[in-house]
């Protein structure tokens, strides 16, 4: 038998610049079929591809991901260490396959305190595919919303600006984000219903979609769905529609 993708029509769907997703389940994923949970993380990243994919596919130019925050060093050593070699496997290998698909890859937080060979691979990484413009992939990585507020601060301290001159689009300029448009659409998966210090500033105003789907379940229909319910939103800003 022929496997067919399944025909997913969004010319009616109003399609979300930059979706943000906070990749959540894997452990659950894992405990539910009695497995390790490096064997959930395993399948967490091989999800990436389809979603990358199902992105292009559908039109978001966007993609921001969740992959490890800077409250994650407090997990056990070897879960740390499980999910750094499968961050340098990605680095090393599959980097090449995301820069042939017009990939460019970006890194969102803070490289101190990462181990240098990651460092440089991360470097590397966005050097490499710095030409690349069919998906923008963030990867946020030892990533904390308040430790990006922070830097900030200290950063237009430094810079010497005045006080009056501060505003939120120069805020935004000093961000890991700069220049980059606030995610429309946050989906977190796994039934969580909480940012967990996830551009806290930026999703002031994203629609959120929230589902009980563990992350390594989470597929191309699911984002269709998510795609779906962001065309029903009425968007207000704070304002009001007509
Ligand atoms: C949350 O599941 C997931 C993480 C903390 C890690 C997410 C990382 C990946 C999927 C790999 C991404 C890799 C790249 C290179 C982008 P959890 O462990 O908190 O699950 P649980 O809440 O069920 O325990």
């Amino acid at each position: 038998m022929i496997w067919k993708k399944k025909e997913l029509n969004v010319s009616n769907l109003k399609i979300p610049k930059h979706v943000a997703i906070i990749m959540d389940g894997n452990g659950r994923w894992a405990k539910q079929r009695g497995l390790p949970r490096q064997a959930g993380h395993r399948a967490g990243v091989e999800n990436l591809r389809p979603v990358i994919d199902a992105c292009i596919e559908f039109g978001v130019e966007i993609l921001t991901v969740y992959a490890f925050s800077t409250e994650n060093w407090g997990r056990p050593e070897s879960e740390v260490k499980g999910l750094m070699r499968i961050f340098a496997r990605v680095l090393n290998q599959e980097i090449y396959e995301l820069h042939q698909q017009g990939v460019r890859v970006y890194h969102l937080g803070n490289l101190k305190g990462v181990d240098d060979r990651m460092q440089s691979k991360v470097e590397e990484a966005m050097e490499l595919t710095k030409e690349n413009d069919r998906l923008l992939l963030n990867v946020a990585f030892n990533y904390g919303g308040r430790d990006e507020i922070v830097q900030a601060t200290r950063k237009i301290i430094e810079s010497g600006v005045a006080p009056d001159e501060v505003s939120e689009s120069l805020f935004n300029s000093y961000l890991f984000t700069a220049g980059l448009p606030d995610p429309d659409l946050l989906i977190r998966t796994s039934g969580e219903q909480r940012i967990s210090n996830f551009l806290i500033w930026q999703a002031a105003y994203s629609e959120y979609y929230l589902t009980p789907i563990y992350w390594p379940d989470f597929a191309r229909e699911e984002l269709y769905e998510a795609l779906v319910s962001f065309t029903k939103r009425d968007r207000r800003y704070g304002g009001l529609t007509n």
